[in-house]
């Protein structure tokens, strides 16, 4: 149990009700919250257990308000590539491109760049910056989950990458890949932790080879 959260829950209720969320109440994150999501994120396996994932915490207002600005900006390139028919997503391509999530942005308790460390050389067993930091930041999200928060995988930011990278200082051989928003969830519409939509696995497994019917 951690201080700030009288929440402690199942290891498959942590799974079975973790859900995306876009919206926040104001309530800070405590330090050792965000400390224990964090290390958290840091248990999940990689490659030679190099342990590839970086994390830029942003907590400070002007922080937020230049992350905000240039997600806004991503949003309008973002739509620019679909009006050339380079972006082929359905619009909205996702909730977070919308005007309120860039002002979400603004409010936040909390915004976590995920990154990469390239390996030192690439191959078919690499894995990419996605395939690198996505266990970590599952781990993330889970334990999030676990203590009362949430929050969402995004990636829309990475059309303003370049800007990304000059603001947070990033080195030529970090990758950004998601931008977390972090805090408590605001129990409002679908910013709520629990039930959610997924195929059976009838739909997804298959036993022996592809298209038999699992027997189990
Ligand atoms: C690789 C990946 C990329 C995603 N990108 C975005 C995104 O850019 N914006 C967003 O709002 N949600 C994003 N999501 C969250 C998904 O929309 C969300 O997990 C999915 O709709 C299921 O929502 P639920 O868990 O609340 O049912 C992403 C999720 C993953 C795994």
């Amino acid at each position: 149990m951690f201080a700030s959260s009288n929440i402690e829950i199942g290891f498959f209720e942590t799974i079975e009700s973790t859900r995306a969320i876009r919206n926040f109440k104001p309530d800070p994150i405590p330090d050792n919250l965000l400390r224990k999501v964090l290390s958290s994120a840091g248990q999940a396996p990689s490659g030679g257990n190099r342990q590839p994932w970086r994390w830029v915490v942003i907590r400070s207002t002007e922080g937020k308000a230049e992350i905000s600005r240039l997600v806004y900006q991503a949003g309008q390139m973002a739509e620019e590539a679909r009006r050339a028919g380079k972006d082929k997503r359905p619009r909205p391509a996702s909730a977070t491109e919308s005007k309120e999530f860039h002002e979400v942005l603004l409010h936040v308790p909390v915004i976590i760049i995920a990154c990469a460390q390239r390996p030192v050389s690439e191959g078919p067993h690499t894995v990419g910056p996605f395939g690198q930091t996505y266990p970590a930041i599952q781990n993330l999200l889970l334990a999030a989950r676990a203590l009362g928060l949430g929050g969402t995988i995004t990636t829309n930011f990475r059309y303003m990458e370049k800007e990304f990278r000059n603001y947070l200082g990033l080195p030529d051989n970090i990758d950004p890949t998601c931008l977390i928003p972090l805090g408590y969830p605001a129990n409002t519409g679908r910013d709520r932790h629990g039930s959610k939509t997924r195929e059976a696995i009838e739909k997804i497994a298959y036993e022996e080879y592809w298209g038999q019917e699992i027997s189990f």
